[in-house]
């Protein structure tokens, strides 16, 4: 949630760091600003809206400087105002604060502040804890060892309850940064004679590769010439550079219209890069390279515990049933925000996987923390390469997508199905999963690219569709075993980014309840493959056509359906069981996407969304 941005160099800071804002604009977007470091003072513009707003905004305003920091936010504390917007500046015009995420002590701290005589422009908690920054910078002796500005720094973070990813600069220290992270991500970036701050990699892969990943309790103290690194408690950090592996294109739109576009595009590729190099030799079972578990210690195993928000968390309830099927493993899902605060009994041989995209999930990093606390190994699932899920997991398979901008996951959605159809096929071979059920599964799994570049060619179909549904105000989406969890995931999509109502349901639970939504202004998306299930999900469509529903089926080709059954007919091609929930996926992505197309709306930043959620 939120971008952060910093600059420290010899080019104009405004422009580089507006640049920066653009690129992380997709972690929040309720305002944007920036402050750069001008004669003993800060030049400061900040506003509502998107960053192109502001860009506008600052036109006529020079913003000059070569020491700046930026920020998107998403309002945690206080409505989306011009006042609320960071930077946020001490009533002693002393600190210049940009910060991602909450001060959960904030309250006790305004009141003390003001009994000190600060006063406060905003209802942010960040504006208190920028003045909390000034107060301890006034009382900082002056003749202090090192420098007085990071001193106050570290003080003021001891007494910080909440979460922070933060940079500030100091009015008396011209060519200074101090910025510090406690559950929030912070990159640094080392450019050629530069430094910059950020939220992500994105914002500063134009002008560096190589980074240094923060870890909590950590502060980095910027000049124009170099970078110490300390903790909370002084100890000097040595710095780990790391270089990214992606360059500046992967982050770009090229010609689609929007991320989400590209990205629904990119798919076959991307899944290719997630299976790449994790079959064995004979093409009997998957191997993983970063698991850091010996395959005897997996065998051991008798409980899977899968921790994750949102489309993560519809992917685990694939990987359950694909696990418990082919692996016959019980496996147990939660969401990771319900988890960290139950006390779930677990038996002594439980292994956790925490599935996250962006590995900065603060619910699923907690839940993840919380089961490392009790004593379980927590293997991680994720995309994000150096994220905070990823360097504090005990081993873990990396999705190897590319940066996912748009707001509404879909390539890190497939490709966490596909992590978890290959998780149950190594489990599974370890049990009684034969040879050549091993050989047919992998078959199946390296053809899933190929199915998903002709599932992709149903685009023009399900646009037209699309745009005969767009006006619609509910919908209802339906499947059955692994294709209930599709049918959650194409609700999710079309409400994130449509605003329309939609409900996700196991095809057979609908006529105990959502039933009553039925009429012909609730269209039903019915999700169908041949098999097992295929004449009790013809009877359920029988029931919703009976009370005048419309229905949308998306079907393997193999399917017959009785002729006026379904007013739309979307054929998928036939596959796997493994490979299934990936293909299905597919169209319930586009529409959702056509459907959002079709109503002007901001498909890869919709309303109240953020990325990644830092937040609890
Ligand atoms: C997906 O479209 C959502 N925007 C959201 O549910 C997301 O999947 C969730 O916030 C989890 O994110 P993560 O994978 O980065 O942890
Ligand atoms: N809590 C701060 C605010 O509401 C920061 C929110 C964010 O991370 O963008 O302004």
């Amino acid at each position: 949630m939120c971008g952060i941005v910093g600059y420290i160099g010899k080019q104009k800071a405004s422009t580089i760091i507006l640049e920066g804002l653009k690129r992380l604009e997709y972690r929040g977007y309720d305002s944007a600003g920036v402050a750069t470091q001008v004669n003993g003072g800060f030049e400061l513009a900040k506003k509502i809206g998107r960053v192109d707003g502001l860009m506008k905004a600052t036109r006529a305003q020079k913003l000059p400087g070569t020491t700046g920091i930026g920020h998107t936010r998403w309002a945690t504390h206080g409505g989306v105002t011009d006042a609320n917007a960071h930077p946020h500046i001490s009533s002693d015009q002393k600190i210049a604060m940009i910060h991602n995420g909450v001060i959960e002590n904030y309250v006790g701290i305004k009141k003390f502040l003001l009994t000190k005589g600060y006063t406060f422009q905003s209802e942010t908690d960040t504006e208190v804890l920028c003045n909390l920054l000034a107060y301890h910078y006034q009382k900082e002796p002056a003749n202090a060892e090192g420098s007085r500005f990071l001193e106050a720094v570290r003080k003021t973070l001891r007494h910080i309850e909440g979460t922070y990813g933060i940079a500030v600069m100091c009015a008396d220290c011209p060519a200074e940064i101090v910025s510090a992270r406690k559950g929030s991500p912070l990159i640094l970036g080392v450019g050629d004679g530069e430094y910059m701050l950020a939220s992500d990699v994105s914002a500063i892969i134009s002008r560096t590769q190589n980074v240094v990943y923060l870890k909590d309790g950590e502060i980095v103290h910027l000049t124009a010439k170099n970078f110490t690194i300390t903790t909370l408690e002084s100890e000097d950090v040595s710095p780990v550079i790391d270089k990214v592996s992606w360059t500046i294109e992967a982050a770009e739109m090229g010609s689609y219209a929007h991320f989400m576009e590209k990205e629904i595009f990119e798919q076959p590729l991307a899944l290719e890069n997630t299976m790449r190099g994790r079959f064995s030799e004979d093409g009997s079972t998957a191997v993983f390279g970063g698991l850091n578990i010996s395959a005897i210690d997996f065998r051991q195993v008798d409980r899977f515990h899968f921790i994750a928000c949102g489309s993560a968390w519809h992917s685990c309830l694939v990987a359950e049933q694909l696990i418990e099927r082919f692996a016959r493993v019980p496996v147990e899902v939660d969401y990771a925000s319900e988890f960290r605060y139950r006390n779930i009994p677990l038996s002594k041989n439980a292994l956790f996987f925490a599935i996250s995209q962006s590995g900065e999930t603060i619910d699923t990093l907690a839940a993840m923390r919380e089961a490392q606390r009790k004593g379980y190994k927590v293997l991680a699932i994720n995309n994000v390469v150096g994220s905070t899920i990823a360097r504090e997991a005990d081993g873990g398979v990396y999705q190897h997508v590319g940066p996912e901008i748009g707001v509404a996951s879909t390539k890190a959605f497939t490709s966490q199905l596909l992590v978890g159809a290959m998780l149950a096929l190594y489990i599974g071979r370890m049990r009684d999963m034969s040879f050549s059920s091993g050989i047919e599964y992998v078959k199946a799994l390296k053809g899933v690219p190929d199915l998903v570049r002709e599932t992709l060619k149903l685009a023009p179909q399900i646009k037209d569709i699309a745009n005969r549904y767009a006006h619609y105000h509910d919908f209802l989406f339906l499947g059955r075993l692994t294709l209930f969890p599709v049918a959650l995931e194409g609700a999710l999509k079309l409400k994130e980014i449509s605003y329309i109502h939609a409900e996700g349901y196991p095809a057979a639970e609908m006529k105990h309840g959502p039933i009553a939504l039925i009429s012909e202004q609730c269209p039903s998306v019915f999700l169908v493959s041949s098999g097992e299930m295929f004449n009790k999900v013809l009877s359920s469509m029988q029931e919703i056509k009976a009370r005048k529903g419309k229905i949308i089926a998306i079907v393997s080709a193999n399917c017959e359906l009785p002729e006026g059954l379904a007013d739309e007919v979307i054929r998928i091609p036939e596959c796997h069981e493994a490979a299934l929930p990936i293909i299905a996926t597919i169209p319930v992505q586009l529409l959702s996407y056509y459907i959002t197309v079709a109503l002007k709306l901001d498909v890869d930043k919709p309303r109240n969304l953020a990325k990644s959620v830092t937040v609890e």
